[in-house]
């Protein structure tokens, strides 16, 4: 009997994604550039499914069923482009190519074009959750036509995670939309990443914690609100030995922070969106910081920190309070994210559903926690939320924890701790909830140095002084 789906590359995340649809009965047909790969792959988990392994991509297509489902998986940029080069003239009209990598929504709209003028389906899926994920449930943001989601929507939501019977997979919307919402999440992932960090760096400094003692404080947390993944695999990694030196193993690890990319792109699209996306964007600055040697080196023990590193503060309430100031600046992250989604919603015409995006990462993925249940539930009381944040239960949420927020950014800055996740999520609340803002003072300046103009508070219009002559108002 012919194939229902294919993969073609069968690198870790490939080759669990066979997998898994094998393991859910579905007859998978498989190929790897090099055959040892595929080889391999049937030899070591053929009893888990059925698999049909191809040698080449011509025998890949000629095992599938009509119309043809066939997964790519194998590095994004050019790699990915050069399977499509291949695959493209073997195919008929109607069959469906989804690329399952990390793709930048870009290139999945131009090829997602390419493909549509040659009467093929593109489908740019992101697929979140690791090795681990990819076998036993990832998250699943597809893109693309709802024809072709329609074929894929029983093997993709029966693979992916499922929590409370939903499976954490839904159509996102047209082209690039899924590869959108799956930069998006890795951007929310760099944020969170970044305030968790910070989070340990102010409880270790101040309070003098051990690792171990962090660990627990962590696991403590996870019982909560920010009850998620990566606080849970946090208190693992505080708790782990290094076999070698008997040293926490966080202090054995160089402390240069490496990305691949996606973070660098959610925040270089937001900027050009318009939309301040601060909580990621220093995430991303932090890690460039933490990568830059040679600065670090010829700052490090030279520049001069404050008089006193030391706070006074009561353990207990201190570590309540970074608790707070992390789930502050954590919903800020979030509502900075979903701001981000919405925007592009509109400039590309996806008419994304906020709310079933905060539902597909609620499994699977690397975000997943149980506050996004919050989200849902704030964009099901008014879907056109202007902003996370003045939903009724974020709103109380950093009510709740805004004091404690600013005692830890004042204590961070008192002691010379960086933490610029917390205070660049503080300064954004407070922008957010200003009544007048300074950028008035701007405008008049970029008025005086550039004619630039400036509308009243008062009337329509724009307006000029002129400021070298009479200082007179003209409508400009
Ligand atoms: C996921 C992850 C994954 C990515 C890591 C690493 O959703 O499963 O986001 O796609 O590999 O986030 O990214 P960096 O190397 O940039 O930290």
């Amino acid at each position: 009997a012919p194939a229902q789906i294919a993969v073609t590359g069968l690198a870790v995340m490939g080759r669990n994604l066979a997998r898994n649809l094998a393991r859910n009965g579905f007859r998978v047909a498989v190929h790897n550039r090099s055959q040892a790969r595929t080889d391999a792959l049937v030899e070591e988990f053929g009893h888990e499914g059925e698999f049909v392994p191809a040698a080449d991509l011509p025998a890949l297509v000629a095992s599938l069923e009509q119309p043809r489902r066939i997964i790519i998986m194998v590095k994004a940029g050019e790699p990915t482009d050069a399977v499509i080069d291949e695959l493209v003239p073997l195919l008929d009209q109607g069959d469906i190519v989804v690329d399952a990598g990390n793709a930048h929504f870009a290139d999945t709209r131009r090829r997602e074009n390419a493909l549509r003028e040659k009467g093929l389906h593109f489908v740019g899926a992101g697929v979140s959750g690791g090795e681990e994920g990819a076998l036993n449930g990832p998250s699943i943001m597809p893109g693309g036509s709802p024809e072709s989601y329609a074929a894929l929507e029983p093997m993709l939501t029966k693979i992916a995670a499922h929590v409370g019977g939903e499976s954490c997979c839904v159509h996102v919307g047209p082209d690039g939309a899924g590869h959108f919402v799956k930069m998006l999440h890795n951007g929310i992932e760099y944020a969170d990443m970044q305030l968790i960090a910070e989070a340990y760096d102010l409880l270790r400094h101040v309070l003098d914690l051990s690792p171990a003692e962090l660990a627990d404080v962590f696991r403590e947390w996870n019982t909560g609100d920010l009850e998620s993944f990566l606080i849970e695999i946090t208190a693992e990694v505080l708790s782990q030995v290094d076999e070698s030196t008997g040293q926490p193993f966080v202090d054995v690890v160089l402390d240069q922070a490496e990305q691949k990319g996606t973070g660098r792109w959610t925040v270089q699209v937001a900027l050009d969106l318009g939309i301040p996306v601060s909580g990621m964007a220093e995430a991303v600055f932090a890690r460039s910081l933490s990568g830059d040697v040679v600065r670090r080196r010829a700052a490090a023990g030279v520049l001069p920190g404050p008089s006193e590193a030391k706070a006074d503060v009561d353990r207990a309430a201190f570590i309540e309070d970074v608790r707070h100031a992390l789930y502050s600046s954590k919903l800020v992250a979030y509502a900075q994210g979903f701001d981000a989604i919405r925007a592009a919603s509109e400039q590309y015409s996806w008419n994304i559903d906020l709310g079933a995006m905060a539902t597909i990462w609620r499994g699977g993925c690397i975000i997943r926690a149980r506050f996004l249940d919050r989200i849902k539930e704030a964009y099901d009381r008014d879907a056109n939320l202007p902003s996370l944040l003045v939903d009724d239960y974020f709103k109380e949420a950093v009510a709740n924890g805004q004091e404690a927020w600013r005692r830890v950014v004042a204590t961070a800055a008192s002691v010379g701790v960086p933490a610029p996740g917390f205070a660049a999520a503080l300064a954004y609340y407070d922008g957010l909830r200003a009544e007048r803002l300074p950028a008035s003072l701007i405008q008049g300046l970029r008025d005086l140095f550039g004619a630039h103009t400036y509308h009243r508070v008062d009337r329509e219009g724009a307006y000029h002084l002129d400021w070298s002559g009479d200082r007179k108002e003209h409508t400009a």
